[in-house]
């Protein structure tokens, strides 16, 4: 695009209810995404920043089922460890939760970090190698507003062991896992997060100090 673009106040105030809607999904219909929806998603997350422009996420598709079946034994190991991890109240509520689609979400996904990536010639991340991981959540966060705004939920899925996961997805060891997402079309929307429903934690404004 070479003319500036303008960005009226009824966009502004799009913009601002697709940030308060985008959510965290983990129910998600069984109908598959659109012919090019995917495409069209990882073209958009292509333009997010990265440090150096090094552009250091990995996408790695995950459509067979011995894949599939593989991520969910990972994750009910580990969530089964988290949940043994509380005591009490909390461990009820724990166990309460649904934290991951995974038998359902027809799009699925691991994201990885390239920290070896040349691309950007190392710009900006000689101190700080942190960046590309950074970098990579960048992408993914593109990906989930670029997707909420077709209608498309996704779900960021953490608790999994990266060395199994790395295994699973044959990631070369120098890749960093960043997460695993699932992606379809949500059963339902909301405008409040899950976990502050189902009364596990609140959200608040961002902390702010000044020196
Ligand atoms: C880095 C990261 C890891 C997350 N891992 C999980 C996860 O393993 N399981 C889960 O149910 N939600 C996970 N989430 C989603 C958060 O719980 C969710 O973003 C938060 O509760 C706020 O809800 P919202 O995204 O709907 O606003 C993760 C989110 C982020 C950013």
């Amino acid at each position: 695009m070479t003319s500036d673009p303008e960005f009226p106040d009824d966009f502004r105030a799009d913009l601002a209810n697709l940030f308060l809607w985008r959510r965290d999904v983990r129910r998600f219909k069984p109908m598959p995404l659109p012919e090019g929806a995917l495409e069209r998603l990882l073209d958009i997350s292509s333009i997010a920043p990265s440090v150096g422009l090094s552009q250091p996420w990995r996408f790695v598709m995950v459509e067979s089922a011995g894949c599939r079946a593989a991520v969910r034994t990972c994750f009910e190991r580990c969530n089964a460890e988290a949940l043994a991890s509380f005591g009490g109240e909390r461990a009820a509520l724990y166990a309460r939760l649904k934290l991951a689609g995974l038998n359902e979400a027809p799009c699925q996904f691991a994201v990885f970090a390239d920290r070896t990536t040349q691309q950007g010639h190392g710009l900006g991340r000689l101190t700080m190698p942190a960046t590309i991981e950074y970098s990579a959540v960048m992408a993914i966060h593109t990906f989930w507003l670029a997707a909420r705004a077709e209608g498309i939920g996704m779900g960021w899925v953490s608790i999994l062991d990266p060395a199994e996961m790395a295994t699973i997805m044959d990631a070369p060891p120098e890749w960093t896992l960043i997460g695993y997402f699932c992606v379809g079309y949500p059963c339902e929307n909301h405008s409040l997060p899950e976990l502050e429903r189902e009364g596990w934690e609140v959200r608040r404004a961002s902390i702010v100090i000044r020196r």
